[in-house]
Formats: C-alpha cells, structure tokens, sequence
C-alpha cells in the first residue's frame, strides 16, 4: 500500500510573536516542521506534499533542504484545515494509496503510532489520531459509539455534553486518497468559525456509508506547539526523552539533565558523555569515547575510542578517525583526522587534512582564510608541529616533518624535513642589567618630580 504524506504548515502562529513562521522555529536543532517530516518519512511515503501559507518561500527552503523530493504548495488564503489538506489535490491526482495528514507544528508523533493507523485503515475508511487530554480545552471532540467514530465536533460548535468528552482530536488522519478528495470537495464552511473544517470528513464519511475509527495516542505525542513557551517545554519534553534513549543505547552520563542532544544525534555504547556536552545537528560518535565537559559539537563524526574536550569545539565537517584526542580550547572544521592523531591544547584546526599519529602543538593554527577565499592545509602521517605555528594555507607538510615552535610556515615541507620560520634568536651579554639599571633610575627620577 503506498502513503502520501500531507503536512499542513500554512498558518501563521501568531501566538509565537514572531517574523520567523511557527513551524520553522527549532526544537532540538530543526525546525519544527522537519520533526514533523521525519515522523512521517518512517513510513516511507511515495509523496511528501507540505501545505506552506505564511512564510511561504522560507517554509519552502527549510522542507527542501531536509528532503528535496517533497513536493510545497502554497496556500495563499487561509480558510481551514480542509481547505488547507484540498491544496494537496494537484499533486496527488491520480495516486493509488492512503493519505496521512500531519500538522507541522505537532512534532512528537511516533512511527508506531503511524503504524497503528495504517492498520487500522485495514478496516476503517478513515481512522483519526485521538488522545485523552488531561485539559481538553479548546480542542475538537470525538464522539465514538464503541470502536466506531460518529464525529468529530469542534470545540466552538460544541454543546455542553459534547464538551464534556475528553477524547480529543490531534488532528492527524488517514484515508484512501481518492475517498479523501471526494470528501473534501463536499465540505463548506457553515460553522461557528466559517472555516472549512478536516474534522467533518468522519461525518462524510458515515453518510456515505462508510466507517471511521480512532486510534488513541498518549497526549505527549500530539503536543501541538503555540506558544514560545510551549516550545521550551516541548524541547525539554525531547531532551528529557533523548537522555532515556542514551541511557538504554548504553552511554553513560554522570549530569544527563545538562547535556542536550539535537534530533539526529547518535551515540554509541559505552561513551562517556560529560557533563555540560551539547550536540547540535549531525553529530555521530562511535562506541567507547569520552566526551568531555563543555564541549560543543555539530555536523562531525567521532570514530570509537576517541577524547574530545573538556571545552573543545568541533564544527561541521570534522570527521576524526579512532582515537583521536582534541583538548581543550581547540576549535575545528572541515577537518579529517588520522588515527592517533592529538591536537591537545588551543588550536584552529580548520579545512585540513591531518594524516595519522602526528602531533599538533599547542597554539597551532591553520591560517585557512585570506580574506577572500579559504584554502586547505595538509599535514602528513607522523608530523611534529611545533608549538605556536601558524600554517598559512595552502600548505602541504609531508609524512614525518617537523616545525620549529613559533614558524610563520608558508611554504610547503618536505617529508622528514624539519621547517624553522621564525626570526633566529640574537643574544647581547649583560645588556639586560644595563636596561634594568637604565629603566629603574628613570622611574625613580619621575617619582622625584610628582
Ligand atoms: C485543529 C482541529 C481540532 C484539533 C486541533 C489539534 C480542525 C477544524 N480542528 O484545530 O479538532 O483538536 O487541531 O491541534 O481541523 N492550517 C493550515 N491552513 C489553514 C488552517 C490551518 O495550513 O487554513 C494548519 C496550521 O498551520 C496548523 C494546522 O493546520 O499546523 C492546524 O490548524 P489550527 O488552526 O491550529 O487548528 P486548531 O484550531 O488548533
Ligand atoms: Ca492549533
């Protein structure tokens, strides 16, 4: 059975106070929309179809730089959720297969839960994604008889007893596609909001004969984000759900309420991972390193066995192979690392390649930016660089070189060369007591005088 993923994103969050539209404000490194997209990507869906409105072109970008199959089309008046679900028709004419309708400002909902609908659709013709609400509020009722669903009534339209209900809409459908377009070309706008409602579709349905059903979820799945607040609190509902994972894969945490982890962040077992670590997007460590404290990564690979920090920050692009050591205050980007290469202490390591078991002194740095372009640096296998060099790119040092401490090196290096570039040191006998004794009378003079 193919899935067509409908995700409807075009409403303005104005309660988020903001120029940015809701659905592209972060939560664990990505937008809120590409949770929405992820949850849905599980099921491997034929179709991606992103209903953008407000903040259009932006909505467009961020959903193509995550997947750049899905399909944006645009809303331009928002006139309900119907009518937001109907811009998809267009696209999907002629699909054979069931249609999920997600929310992209409801990043929580699970694979299984997905899952649990499709089947579900095995003997329903529509089945709603419902939840228990510990506080209703505002949101629309489902009024079941048994496993069957007779409506869906929205809050506003609601009579007492109908708000009484605490089985809730997340607002998530599924259906046949063909059935869903027939259905929603039926629906109007004659309610208390004068919107085109998704949520008459159960009703369509059952006066054509059919059936709806739902599918309950635990609330915390359908948490739909408004507010800025509720966005904090959905990102510390992901990290505190992130720390639970990371403790079952096997990694250890001694403050696992300080560190964070993005969306994507994968670690292995038996890392250690300090406290006050923070992972942004595309972050991969392998089984058995240390991550130590205040350490800052994004967009690298950390091969197994290998020490990062305390206080080190490695920038996309930083791929270090297996037991690695960056120390503390040493930046990097782009960078591949070889085996059992160190960059212990205060280093910019930056577009370069660094071969195996070389040796970066403290205050080196890759002079990788001329003010116009960047150019890379490569550094061999076995390679002592000397404190305090500045390896002014491009630079090629060859397999077991060495620099002088404090060499401006400009030039590539020969393998097994030693490379000295700094001003030779000059020595003046006895010319330092001189200048003592000069300095101090002068002082002495000047406090004579005030
Ligand atoms: C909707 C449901 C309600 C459910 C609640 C769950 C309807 C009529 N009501 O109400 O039963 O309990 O969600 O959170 O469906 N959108 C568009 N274009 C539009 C209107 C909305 O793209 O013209 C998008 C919004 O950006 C949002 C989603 O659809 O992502 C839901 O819209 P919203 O206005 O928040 O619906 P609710 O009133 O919360
Ligand atoms: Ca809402």
């Amino acid at each position: 059975m193919d899935i067509a993923l409908v995700i409807l994103a075009a409403g303005k969050g104005s309660r988020m106070n903001s120029d940015l539209p809701k659905v592209l404000h972060p939560l664990a490194g990505a937008p809120l929309l590409v949770h929405a997209m992820q949850a849905g990507a599980s099921l491997d869906p034929k179709h991606t179809v992103i209903v953008a409105g407000h903040g259009a072109d932006q909505v467009r970008a961020a959903a193509l730089s995550h997947d750049a199959t899905c399909t944006v089309v645009e809303q331009t008046e928002q006139l309900g959720t119907a009518h937001a679900a109907d811009q998809a028709r267009n696209k999907l004419q002629g699909f054979e297969g069931t249609v999920i309708i997600l929310y992209g400002d409801t990043p929580f909902v699970t694979a299984e839960t997905l899952g649990a609908m499709l089947k579900a659709q095995q003997d329903a013709d529509v089945v709603v994604l419902g939840f228990e609400a510990a506080d209703p509020a505002r949101y629309g009722r489902l009024v079941t008889e048994g496993d069957t669903l007779l409506k869906i009534v929205e809050y506003k339209d609601a009579t007492d007893e109908e708000r009484s209900i605490r089985l809730c809409n997340s607002g998530v459908v599924a259906c046949d596609s063909r059935l869903l377009f027939e259905m929603l070309s039926e629906i109007d706008n004659d309610n208390a909001a004068g919107e085109y409602y998704l949520t008459d579709i159960p009703e369509r349905a059952r006066a054509r004969g059919l059936r709806a059903t739902v599918v309950r979820c635990d609330e915390s799945e359908t948490l739909g984000i408004n507010t800025r607040a509720e966005l904090a609190s959905a990102e510390a509902a992901f990290q505190a759900r992130a720390r639970r994972d990371a403790f079952e894969n096997g990694v250890t945490m001694p403050a696992p309420e300080t560190v964070y982890f993005a969306f994507d962040t994968v670690i292995g077992r038996d890392t250690v991972v300090e406290p006050h670590v923070i992972f942004a997007a595309g972050v991969t460590v392998e089984s058995g390193a240390t991550i130590r404290s205040f350490s800052h990564l994004e967009g690298c690979h950390v091969a197994r066995g290998g020490v990062i920090g305390p206080y080190a920050r490695l920038r996309p692009g930083t791929e270090l192979s297996e037991n690695v050591r960056v120390g503390n205050f040493v930046e990097m980007k782009n960078a591949r690392v070889g085996t059992g290469t160190k960059v212990n202490h205060l280093s910019y390591v930056g577009d370069a390649t660094l071969g195996e078991r070389s040796n970066i002194g403290a205050g080196t740095i890759t002079c990788n930016y001329d003010g116009v372009m960047k150019h890379h640096t490569h550094i061999g296998d076995d390679v002592f660089i000397g404190s305090n060099t500045m390896l002014v790119a491009p630079v090629h040092i060859g397999n077991e070189a060495m620099t002088g401490s404090g060499s401006v090196i400009t030039s590539d290096v020969e393998p097994e060369a030693l490379a000295l570039a700094r001003a030779p040191q000059i020595e003046k006998p006895g010319m330092a007591k001189k200048l003592f004794a000069m300095l101090r009378a002068k002082k002495a003079q000047q406090q004579r005088g005030s």
